[in-house]
């Protein structure tokens, strides 16, 4: 007699696919990534990171793909809270380009899996010329950890889905762990506003939790419906969330096959905007923000040309709703953790715009879950 059951199945967990376990995976995720490393009551970070975080003068954060999102994030973050010099480079760039770096350099590369052969070949370089080398990874004992001078793990677990979703936001949230690691040895942070950020990091499980509420997840799949058959798609994004924009389209990219575009939502009056017509969505990252007036005008801007507005939305903001064709709600977060929590809604758009079209999105044509070859 024939059992029913196979072994792929029960790994997926009562999920159709990886991907979208993974996804339901984040809170869980998240909360191994920052266990026992935020001391809110002092304002302190453990990282156990055996570097001295008041020796550096530049940062360079080096990474592909997904993680090089996650890198755009921490610059954001580590320029913004601990006040030093980050550049970001994809690392088939960086390899080759002849980087300036001394002792006083921190080299961050940020993998899931360790094994991405630029990544790995970029961090050669930067230890060649000098630098200190950190890893944010999340694959144990992977190739880059044998040659880093530390490690910092994010613990998402294993990751199936060529597609990273719980990886990005362990890595963004690593980002940050590491942006207040080297604010307070900088002091370049109160302790009040330390301990801040510190709770807005911890509330971030719970956050996440709730942006995968059944009634959010199911306005994100009829909102993915209603435009799975458009041919192209637009996100735009500000300040640390325009990195968020750019995952947005390269998630969608990547697993349904539709063009898309990310950018800096004040950028696209510079190109993008002449794509705009009543066939393009768009994707409009417009929560709680110091920039959300500046967004919101970008959004009628989108408007004004026909372009149909998908706006993510702070819980309760019902002001801003009017200017959208549709609305996504998202948990109101602390600006600086937000990206964790927005990018939520633009995985599962991603996820059921590919899966309303018929796509194996554990397995996108021509992509790989690592790549260990040039
Ligand atoms: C491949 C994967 C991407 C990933 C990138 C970097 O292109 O398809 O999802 O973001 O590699 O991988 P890494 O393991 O270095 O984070």
């Amino acid at each position: 007699e024939h059992i029913d059951w196979d072994a792929e199945a029960a790994e997926k967990g009562g999920f159709d696919t990886y991907m979208l376990k993974e996804i339901y995976e984040q809170p869980t995720a998240l909360t191994n990534t920052l266990i026992g490393r935020l001391h809110d009551e002092t304002g302190e970070v453990n990282l156990d990171i055996n570097l001295d975080p008041a020796s550096f003068k530049r940062i360079s954060i080096i990474a592909c793909g997904t993680a090089y999102y996650a890198g755009l994030v921490g610059e954001y973050l580590i320029e913004q809270l601990a006040r030093i010099p980050v550049e970001v480079d994809v690392a088939s760039e960086y390899r080759y380009r002849s980087p300036l770096v001394s002792e006083n350099t921190l080299a961050i590369v940020v993998s899931q899996s360790g094994e991405t052969i630029d990544t790995l070949e970029a961090l050669r370089e930067a230890k060649k010329h000098g630098a200190k080398t950190l890893g944010v990874i999340n694959a144990k004992g992977s190739s880059m950890t044998r040659e880093l001078d530390d490690t910092l793990y994010i613990h998402a677990g294993p990751e199936i889905g060529v597609a990273s979703t719980k990886a990005y936001t362990a890595q963004v949230s690593a980002m940050l762990m590491l942006a207040l690691w080297l604010a307070r040895a900088r002091n370049t942070l109160t302790d009040e506003q330390a301990k801040e950020l510190l709770h807005a990091a911890r509330e971030l499980p719970r956050l996440v939790e709730e942006a995968l509420a059944p009634e959010r997840v199911e306005a994100i799949k009829k909102v993915a419906e209603k435009y799975a058959h458009a041919r192209d798609y637009l996100f735009l994004g500000r300040g640390v969330n325009a990195p968020t924009a750019l995952e947005g389209a390269l998630k969608l990219k990547e697993i349904s096959y539709i063009h898309a575009e990310g950018y800096a939502a004040g950028e696209m009056k510079h190109g993008p905007i002449a794509l705009i017509d009543e066939n393009l969505p768009v994707v409009v990252i417009a929560t709680e923000s110091f920039l959300l007036e500046k967004t919101i005008s970008n959004l009628q801007e989108v408007r004004a040309r026909a372009g149909k507005v998908i706006a993510i939305l702070s819980d309760g903001d019902t002001a801003n709703a009017v200017h959208a064709d549709d609305v996504l709600y998202v948990p109101r977060a602390h600006e600086m953790v937000s990206p964790v929590v927005n990018v939520i809604a633009l995985q599962l758009l991603s996820y059921f715009t590919a899966t309303a079209l018929g796509k194996d999105v554990d397995k996108p044509r021509n992509l790989a879950k690592s790549v260990t070859v040039e």
